[in-house]
């Protein structure tokens, strides 16, 4: 393990809401990942903000009447609560709305004009009149210029997948305030980021990034890096750019920035230099590692534009930026702006932190794998692996200690093959935490809590120690070197139960080292007590069962329902030919998120092949069997996506909103396929 200084981030969350899961599996793993650099002794600073800046928040901010800077710091606030009673040990949890952050935004926007990256050019966007602003993408919908599906954002089709320019949208109309728009024109800032392709090239093929986004990154190169806009007109909250008076960096500009300018308020705190923890950034460098935490939805931001940012700036790049999948549950992903959330908060009302990180922490691998949220996995494991297997083999183990050898263990004997044996899964836990495979740390540690638990029951020292109470003792005193490498282990995981372990067996581990070294004998043992309580039947239901009107967090303000669309005739509803279908198959795209492939049966004697846009909304399998509502009569239409080409041969019928974000329009099961919809 290198001993270079280690600077950890991880994504830093909007100030508009409040902590949810889908922010907990990010900072969970790189909380993980802190603690356990910490634990080998390494010189580690663990920072994290609010990102404060954008038309999301400066809208949400008026729509509460609050100034944007007041609503960004009650988030700040809550957030830092949040993580902290989930045991996140951010060195600090800072804001991208200081005056650090702009110094350095600006230190590298000038960069980046210095180094003739930076140009001018006319950008035509859509205006809202009523509410004089310019339209981002999410603040204006419309109907699909593709598949002319409605109520699309301005920048992707959720039904077709097809990407464009809002300005394409047919009938479009402001979120905001549901009126038509106007085309205005205004002069932006871009980064030519094709200068960059070189750099990038070299930078995507370094170890830096995971082989599956080193793939993605090489795609976008070879596909041709597009202009990059780095300014935003007014009403905005953000900073204002330099020499632009009225216009704004876009928040993506300084949100990243927030990574160096978080590292700057520790560092001075410290009295360290900033180039202690990131190189280049201060006259003094100690070659520091960087080593950025994410989810797979901003790889383009952290793989293209950051490392430009900080190539044109002459700061040295991330040592490593970690990708992670996202959090589904019931098929539906828990994502920033759709799907149900469950807050942080609502989590630590009803249940321990620890077991959600254990959870997470089983299921987290280094590659960018999804993760599909079971409530019946996360209480088996948790009740089975960690309060069974290690804290009731604790509580057995040193309640004998306490009660027949009056609180203290004896000589340690070990046999070397166990020895060795010992040594090799504590090892194997170690290179999964290095590596970001928390998975396979956490089988070790299930592994010796059940090899513990066989060793238990099979030499019964409780048994023995009525004829031979040496042997017994000697049994007792190898578990209690088990339970301290079991601690060992579940420290970086479950800080506060390895914490309660530790302080049972009167121990305190200096570092990785000397918590896995089997050497604890002749030693005073503390108090033993239940180490943690099993979760509840029941408990975990409870709190995931749907809310009325359950807080969401949303990137965008909340929208009204869309306005209707223009009167028809009888007769026009009639060309429609709606008919039910029997979903026979469905199975996803590759590179697709939102696409599924539907073979449904509508009484025709051969199924059709239909595409639809509800791959965040279900799992394949879940929708098998279901009836819905198909357009019968919309023409074939050829889908291409990546690899994949088909021709979509009908539309399966979606409601948006609700808990999971799109639900497809259900008829009762002894409705017969074909039977047509009016
Ligand atoms: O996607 C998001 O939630 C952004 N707020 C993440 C920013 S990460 C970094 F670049 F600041
Ligand atoms: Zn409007």
């Amino acid at each position: 393990m290198s001993s270079r200084p280690l600077l950890l981030t991880s994504a830093l969350p909007y100030a508009n809401g409040p902590i949810h899961l889908g922010h907990l599996v990010e900072n969970i793993q790189s909380d993980i990942y802190a603690r356990f650099n910490r634990l080998l002794g390494r010189d580690v600073l663990y920072v994290c903000a609010a990102d404060t800046h954008g038309t999301p928040i400066e809208v949400n901010a008026k729509k509460q009447g609050l100034e944007p800077a007041v609503m960004v710091e009650r988030y700040r606030t809550e957030h830092e609560r949040d993580f902290r009673d989930f045991q996140v040990s951010f060195d600090l949890y800072s804001s991208t709305n200081t005056e650090e952050n702009r110094r350095w935004a600006e230190r590298i926007y000038a960069s980046l004009k210095a180094g003739g990256h930076v140009f001018e050019k006319p950008l035509e966007q859509f205006y809202c009149e009523n509410d004089q602003r310019f339209l981002p993408d999410r603040f204006v919908k419309g109907i699909c210029p593709s598949c002319k599906a409605r109520d699309q954002y301005g920048d992707v089709c959720e039904n077709c997948n097809k990407t464009y320019q809002p300005i394409d949208l047919e009938e479009p109309y402001c979120v905001l305030c549901r009126n038509r728009p106007v085309r205005k024109e205004s002069t932006h800032l871009f980064v030519k980021l094709s200068g960059f392709a070189p750099f990038l090239r070299e930078y995507s093929s370094s170890p830096a990034l995971q082989p599956e986004v080193r793939n993605y990154v090489t795609r976008w190169i070879d596909e041709g890096l597009q202009d990059w806009c780095i300014s935003r007109d007014g009403p905005y909250f953000g900073f204002e750019i330099p020499d632009q008076p009225g216009k704004y960096f876009y928040v993506w500009l300084d949100a990243p920035i927030g990574y160096i300018s978080a590292a700057e308020t520790e560092a001075k705190a410290r009295g360290q230099e900033l180039g202690h923890w990131w190189t280049g950034t201060s006259e003094h460098s100690d070659d520091g590692e960087v080593v950025h935490v994410i989810g797979k939805d901003i790889v383009y931001f952290h793989a293209l534009f950051w490392p430009a940012m900080l190539h044109a700036a002459g700061l040295a790049r991330p040592t490593k930026v970690h990708v992670h999948g996202m959090l589904n549950l019931g098929g539906a992903k828990m994502s920033k702006s759709r799907g149900r959330m469950i807050t942080a908060r609502e989590w630590l009302d009803a249940l321990d932190p620890a077991y959600l990180r254990y959870y997470l922490a089983a299921n987290l691998g280094p590659s960018l794998d999804d993760i599909e949220f079971s409530l019946d996995e996360l209480k088996n494991r948790v009740n089975s692996q960690l309060v069974n297997n290690v804290g009731n083999l604790a509580n057995r183990v040193l309640s004998f200690v306490k009660t027949r050898f009056s609180g203290r263990i004896g000589a340690l004997t070990i046999e070397p093959d166990t020895r060795a044996s010992l040594a090799e899964t504590c090892g194997n836990a170690l290179r999964g935490f290095k590596t970001l495979n928390y998975r396979y740390a956490v089988q070790q540690i299930e592994a010796m809590g059940l090899w513990a638990n066989a060793y238990m029951q099979s030499h019964a020292p409780f048994k023995t120690f009525k004829t031979d109470p040496d042997v017994a003792l000697a049994d007792v005193t190898l578990l209690a070197n088990v339970l301290k490498a079991l601690g060992t282990m579940l420290q970086p995981i479950v800080p506060k139960v390895a914490e309660e372990l530790f302080a049972q067996i009167n121990v305190r581990p200096k570092n990785w080292d000397d918590g896995v070294a089997f050497n604890l004998e002749r030693h005073e043992i503390g108090t033993p007590a239940p180490l943690l309580p099993p979760i509840e039947a029941g408990a975990l239901e409870k709190l995931f069962a749907p809310k009325e009107a359950a807080p969401v967090a949303v990137s965008a303000a909340a929208e009204p329902a869309a306005p209707m669309a223009a009167e028809m005739t009888f007769d026009d509803f009639m060309k429609a030919d709606l008919r039910v279908g029997k979903i026979l198959a469905a199975e996803a795209i590759p590179k697709s998120e939102k696409m599924l492939r539907l073979s449904v049966d509508l009484g025709e004697g051969t199924p059709r092949t239909i595409g639809a846009g509800i791959a965040n909304a279900y799992r394949p399998e879940d929708l098998v069997g279901k009836s819905v509502v198909v357009v019968a009569n919309l023409a074939p239409r050829t889908m291409k996506i990546g690899k994949t080409e088909f021709v979509s041969q009908g539309m399966v019928l979606a409601a948006g909103g609700g808990a999971r974000g799109l639900s497809v329009t259900e008829v009762p099961a002894d409705v017969a396929p074909g039977a047509r919809v009016k």
